[in-house]
Formats: structure tokens, C-alpha cells, sequence
């Protein structure tokens, strides 16, 4: 059984996508959602499909706590899907090539410190791009600039506003985020 955990900081919708895509699989499933905000609409959505979840603090991230609890489920991918903080070193070097994260955006344009969610968006709407999309990335220490694993683009034209291209980009995160995530774990099998 090859082991997911999530984290999450907000709605949790890409965090919903995954959770219904492995639900009922035999050798993938989501082992846990772990979240910085007590209030996170991705913890409602943790217990519809029956996944455990922990909230921690930023104390608890930066020392052994999450750590701890992540080695007892041994996950076989960390999964960030939304997850606002930056990710530690310490984790980054106990779970070596196992941790990915999505990005809202084609990175290396419109990433870095700051560079989420609306902001992303923004950004994209101001400088009038005619695309956007999503690039699936490895993490490293630093804010998005780990290996790219997987980008798809899409084309802006009808998208007035930054909602709209928030809008756009999120399907795309829900129709290739689960689909990436199976194939990373299949190459292990
Ligand atoms: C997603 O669009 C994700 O790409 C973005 O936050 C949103 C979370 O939505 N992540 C970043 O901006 C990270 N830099 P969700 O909670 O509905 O999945």
C-alpha cells in the first residue's frame, strides 16, 4: 500500500480531487491531512472521505513534532496542495525526492516568496498574459524552484478578471494533479 499525505492550507478543493480519485484503491490511498489553520475548509472535507487530520502550529512544523508524525505514517509522497508556509529543511532532507507541490502558475514565471493563490493571478492579469496555467514540482529549500515535474497551459482570452483565470487554473490543478500524483507513485511499484 503506498501512502499519501496531504498539506493543506485553506478550501482544499486539489486536496478533495486527490482524496475522491484514490478513494477505494487498494494500493494508493491518502493517509492523512495535515493543516496549519484550525479553521481550513480541507478538514471538513478530510472527514466526508474518512481521512485523519492534524493541525499544527509553525512551532511544531519548524521543530520534531510534524516530523514525528509523519514518520509513524511513513507516507510514500507528501503531497502540498495549497499549503501556504514554507515547507522546512528538515523535512525536505528526511523525505528526499518524495515531497511535490503545485504551483498556480508556469514556473519559473510568477513564483517565489508571496507568489500564491490571487496574488499569482494578479500578477498574470496585470501584465496582460495570454496564458497561464499550473507547473507540479518537486521541493527543494527553496520557494518553487524545485525540479518540474509536470506543466499544462491555458489560454486566457476569455478571462476579464484574475478570478476568472483563478477560476480556469484551478481545473486544470483538478483534472492533472490526482493523474501526476498516481504516476509518480506507479513508477515506485
Ligand atoms: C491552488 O490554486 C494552488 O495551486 C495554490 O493555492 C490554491 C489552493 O486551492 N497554491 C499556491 O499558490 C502555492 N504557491 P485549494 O485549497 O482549493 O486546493
Amino acid at each position: 500500500m503506498k501512502k499519501i499525505v496531504i498539506f493543506a492550507s485553506g478550501g482544499g478543493s486539489n486536496a478533495e480531487a486527490i482524496m475522491k480519485h484514490f478513494s477505494g484503491r487498494e494500493n494508493i490511498r491518502v493517509s492523512g491531512v495535515f493543516t496549519n489553520n484550525p479553521n481550513a475548509g480541507v478538514l471538513q472535507k478530510a472527514e466526508k472521505y474518512g481521512v485523519p487530520t492534524i493541525v499544527f502550529n509553525r512551532e511544531e512544523l519548524n521543530g520534531d513534532i510534524v516530523l514525528h508524525k509523519l514518520d509513524t505514517i511513513k507516507p510514500d509522497l507528501i503531497v502540498l496542495a495549497g499549503f501556504l508556509w514554507k515547507f522546512p529543511e528538515h523535512i525536505v532532507q528526511q523525505y528526499p525526492d518524495k515531497i511535490i507541490n503545485i504551483h498556480p502558475a508556469l514556473l519559473p514565471n510568477y513564483g517565489g516568496k508571496g507568489m500564491y493563490g490571487l496574488h499569482v493571478h494578479t500578477a498574470v492579469h496585470n501584465n496582460k498574459e495570454t496564458e497561464s496555467g499550473i507547473t507540479i514540482h518537486f521541493v527543494n529549500e527553496h520557494y518553487d524552484e524545485g525540479n518540474i515535474i509536470f506543466q499544462a497551459s491555458v489560454a486566457l482570452d476569455d478571462c476579464a478578471t484574475p478570478q476568472d483565470i483563478a477560476a480556469k487554473v484551478l481545473q486544470l490543478e483538478h483534472k492533472y494533479f490526482p493523474a501526476v500524483i498516481e504516476d509518480l507513485l506507479k513508477k515506485e511499484f
